[in-house]
């Protein structure tokens, strides 16, 4: 597929407060830091289009991006990190949970994690719950350039589980084949039903 036009639709900084629902939607989660934005500048080859930065928890709403009108790649707040006022950091979990249990044209969610560390609580957490939702999920092993041919290997192989794992780098660009396979295969799939849904 070719990204085509990606142009930013819109932001949401609190529960329920979405675009209009249109086309599926496809969501990138991850702690913060571990390359969300960076991930979709390089799935998009668009530099600068979803905000990055060296300082942890700066991307605190709900991001969505639409991809040639055909659907949309929605940029989550990192979780894991307590930076910044109190009143935002609570307000990011119920967001995050609220626009994955009520988003009925979400198709499923690329959970990023940095390929130097294993999975952590939260990590499984958001694991949990997607299972628990009935959403389709897998794992992006993302900033593969920091480690040797090998040691990627190895360390993409600890990552195996009930998920699909896929191997990523922004930087080098390697792993944006699979990654757009999969996204096709999840836009392919019939919607999910969603009993929460506010609209
Ligand atoms: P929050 O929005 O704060 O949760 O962060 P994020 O997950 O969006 O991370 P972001 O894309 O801002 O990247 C964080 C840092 O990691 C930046 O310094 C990026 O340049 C760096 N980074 C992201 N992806 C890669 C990668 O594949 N390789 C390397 N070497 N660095 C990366
Ligand atoms: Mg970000």
């Amino acid at each position: 597929m070719q990204p085509g036009a990606a142009r930013f639709l819109g932001a949401a900084s609190e529960p329920g407060r979405y675009p209009p629902l249109g086309p599926p939607e496809i969501a990138v989660a991850g702690r913060s830091n571990v390359g969300k934005s960076s991930f979709l500048n390089a799935l998009l080859a668009r530099r600068g289009l979803a905000r990055t930065s060296r300082t942890p928890g700066r991307t605190r709403q709900v991001n969505f991006f639409a991809i040639a009108e055909r659907f949309r790649l929605v940029d989550l707040p990192g979780y894991g990190f307590a930076v910044g006022p109190v009143a935002d950091r609570i307000a990011w979990g119920p967001l995050i949970e609220d626009y994955l249990a009520t988003r009925s044209v979400l198709r499923g969610v690329l959970v990023l994690v940095d390929v130097r560390r294993p999975l952590e609580a939260d990590d499984r957490d958001l694991l949990g719950y997607l299972d628990h939702v009935g959403l389709p999920a897998a794992l992006v092993v993302t900033k593969l350039d920091k480690l040797a041919h090998a040691a990627g290997l190895r360390a993409l192989a600890s990552f195996g589980g009930p998920v699909p794992v896929l191997g990523f780098s922004a930087r080098s660009g390697k792993g944006r084949d699979g990654v757009w396979r999969l996204i096709e295969a999840w836009l392919d799939a019939p919607p999910r039903t969603v009993h929460k849904d506010r609209r």
